[in-house]
């Protein structure tokens, strides 16, 4: 069942849920940093104690980051083998391309899904396991210590919030197109006013994200935290 081309849509539709509910989680923390230090610092140190002594310290943070290491396996597995059946039944390119009924979002999946996942290795260095101290105005012990200094005197620098800025937007598109295919995977899609729902709600999901997401980096930017 995995294997056939229904399988591993489902497969690609049910891990991007995940990442979807996930992203949903990370954007609401990420605005407690319109707090200020205290408020977000108590919020990291809290997503370590969640579920304690039930849990290690840190144990919530694990169980997540194994969902999503087998999430991304399954989403990444599913979109190389369906991209590679795509190829194999028509080994010949189209000598005149048009992308009748694509959009830009859709024509981007497979190149925006490959930076995405580029952009989340670079993003994990960043903040989750070596946290350079990249702004001089802080010393790595300051950055080591408050995750608030770690992401204030990141998107200090303008060229920051610029590659998170373009990242989110990537990020924004890919989800635009890919909660109306994964509608569309669920049997959501058959009638016009279907469909134009379904791009309706990529679109919401799209743009909640995007702005969601830039509202901390450029807060901190214009200097309202
Ligand atoms: C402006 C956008 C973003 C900001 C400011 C941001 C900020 C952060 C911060 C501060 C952490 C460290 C949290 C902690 O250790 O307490 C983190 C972790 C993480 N972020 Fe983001 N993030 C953003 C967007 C994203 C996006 C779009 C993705 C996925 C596509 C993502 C995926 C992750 C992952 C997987 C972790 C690691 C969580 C863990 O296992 O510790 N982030 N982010």
């Amino acid at each position: 069942m995995a294997s056939t081309s229904i399988g591993l849509k489902i497969l690609m539709a049910v891990t991007g849920v995940i990442f979807l509910l996930y992203l949903l989680l990370h954007m609401y923390g990420n605005l407690m940093a319109l707090g200020g230090k205290e408020t977000f610092d108590t919020y990291a140190h809290h997503l370590r104690t969640i579920g304690e002594p039930m849990l290690p310290y840190g144990g919530m943070l694990w169980i997540v980051r194994i969902v999503l290491i087998a999430s991304i396996i399954g989403h990444v597995y599913a979109a190389v083998t369906l991209w590679a059946r795509a190829g194999a039944a028509r080994p010949q390119r189209y000598s005149v391309k048009k992308n009748i009924g694509s959009t830009l979002a859709s024509r981007t999946m497979r190149w925006g899904g490959v930076a995405i996942f580029l952009f989340v290795i670079w993003h994990l260095i960043h903040f989750t396991f070596v946290k350079p101290a990249i702004n001089s105005s802080v010393s790595s012990g300051e950055v080591e210590a408050s995750p608030f200094v770690m992401v204030q005197s990141s998107f200090e620098l303008w060229w920051m919030v610029l590659i998170y800025a373009a990242a989110m937007i990537a990020v924004g598109m890919h989800l635009y197109h890919g909660v109306f295919s994964a509608a569309q995977t669920m049997g959501l899609t058959s009638s016009a006013v279907a469909r134009s729902r379904a791009r309706a709600l990529g679109a919401v999901v799209g743009v909640v994200i995007v702005v969601g997401f830039l509202i901390p980096p450029f807060a901190i930017l214009f200097n309202l935290v």
